[in-house]
């Protein structure tokens, strides 16, 4: 397997129109998976990224531009020819199978020598913890369990690159932050290349080297998770990574021509009588509106004076401000962000 740790996944002006004449899918999407990465695609509903996947697995071909699986041009290749393993949201299980064959079914297919099935499979349900359950059908497992089959099935293929598509949706949401620890632990262990699609945020920063974030079928930034959050490209990039998002200050209120944004840990919240954070640069006077408290953190939402203009603060512990507080916001210049005119 370890040559094929030398294998990346190279996109060419890729495009998919599912019908002619409408807006495409995906949109010349050109990107360089690195060998052993894990890539993240992320973006709202609708916005390609199962499309983008689907065209590495040869599930839909595109319709203009290249996909490479290391050196191997895969554009037109079966899916069979790939060296690829796809792990579905909703598990796609055979019902009639127990996890043992299960995970050796598409081995079978391929005329994998018996010994080598079994010693993969071991090896797969051993890593991914399914031992005690090799010889139960999939109804007799739980939601996390099911998971953990499919990405055995994908494991004992050893393929070049593995394909996610919304792997941990249909968990729920302690069993999603333990799975999401298991697919790191797995990737690590591995090596492999990985491309994981999901629409959550919070996955996309804690998982990914890198994160591609899409919209409406075009990449809109290409980065390390921190660069994303800390540089975000534009404000579509502001305001879908982070919660809670991104503060995005109009023209005119920081800059007469261009958009500001400040994350809401970089707003500090004082009171309406402290007059040293009133004369600080870029103080803004508002009212307190909503309190959300966290426990370890409070967000503040709070209302501009003479704007229609909510701002959220990001407070460490309790922030001692109470519904219709009269406050001073006062952002922290050092790291805000300034778009294009958008
Ligand atoms: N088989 C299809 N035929 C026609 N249009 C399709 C087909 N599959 C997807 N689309 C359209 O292509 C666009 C991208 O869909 P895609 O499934 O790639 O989005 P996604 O980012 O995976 O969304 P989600 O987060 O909802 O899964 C959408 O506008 C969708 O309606
Ligand atoms: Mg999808």
């Amino acid at each position: 397997m370890s040559s094929k740790k030398n294998t990346g996944v190279v996109f060419e002006h890729v495009r998919k129109e599912y019908a002619a004449g409408q807006v495409p899918a995906v949109d010349d999407f050109s990107l360089e998976v690195r060998p052993g990465e894990f890539l993240v695609l992320v973006g709202p509903s609708g916005c390609g990224k199962s499309t983008t996947l689907r065209m590495v697995a040869g599930l839909e071909l595109p319709t203009g531009g290249s996909i490479r699986i290391g050196e191997r041009d895969v554009t037109w290749l079966p899916p069979k020819d790939r060296d690829i393993a796809m792990v579905f949201q909703n598990y796609a299980l055979y019902p009639h199978m127990t996890v043992r064959e299960n995970m050796a079914f598409a081995l079978k297919l391929r005329h994998v020598p018996k010994d080598e099935i079994a010693r993969r499979v071991a090896a797969a349900a051993e890593t991914l913890g399914l031992k005690p359950y090799l010889e139960r059908l999939p109804k007799a497992l739980s939601g996390g369990q099911r998971q953990r089959v499919a990405v055995g099935r994908a494991i004992v293929r050893e393929p070049a690159v593995f394909l996610f598509d919304e792997p941990l949706s249909n968990l729920d949401a302690k069993m999603r932050v333990e799975m999401r620890a298991e697919i790191v632990r797995l990737h690590h262990a591995l090596g492999a290349t990985m491309i994981y699609v999901t629409h959550d945020q919070t996955e996309a920063m804690t998982m990914g080297d890198r994160i591609v974030v899409m919209n409406a079928g075009r990449i809109q930034q290409a980065a390390a998770p921190m660069e994303v959050y800390e540089k975000p490209a534009n404000t579509f990039v502001a305001s879908f990574i982070g919660t809670p998002p991104m503060n995005l200050f109009p023209p005119g209120v920081y800059d007469l021509a261009r958009t500001v944004g400040v994350r809401p840990e970089h707003m500090r919240v004082a009171q309406a009588d402290d007059a040293a954070a009133a004369a600080a640069p870029g103080a803004l006077k508002a009212t307190a509106d909503i309190i959300e408290t966290l426990g370890s953190e409070t967000i503040v939402h709070a209302v501009v004076d003479g704007r229609k203009l909510s701002v959220l603060a990001r407070v460490p512990g309790a922030a001692g401000v109470a519904h219709g507080d009269r406050l001073v916001l006062v952002p922290d210049m050092s790291k805000a962000v300034v778009f294009g005119s958008s």
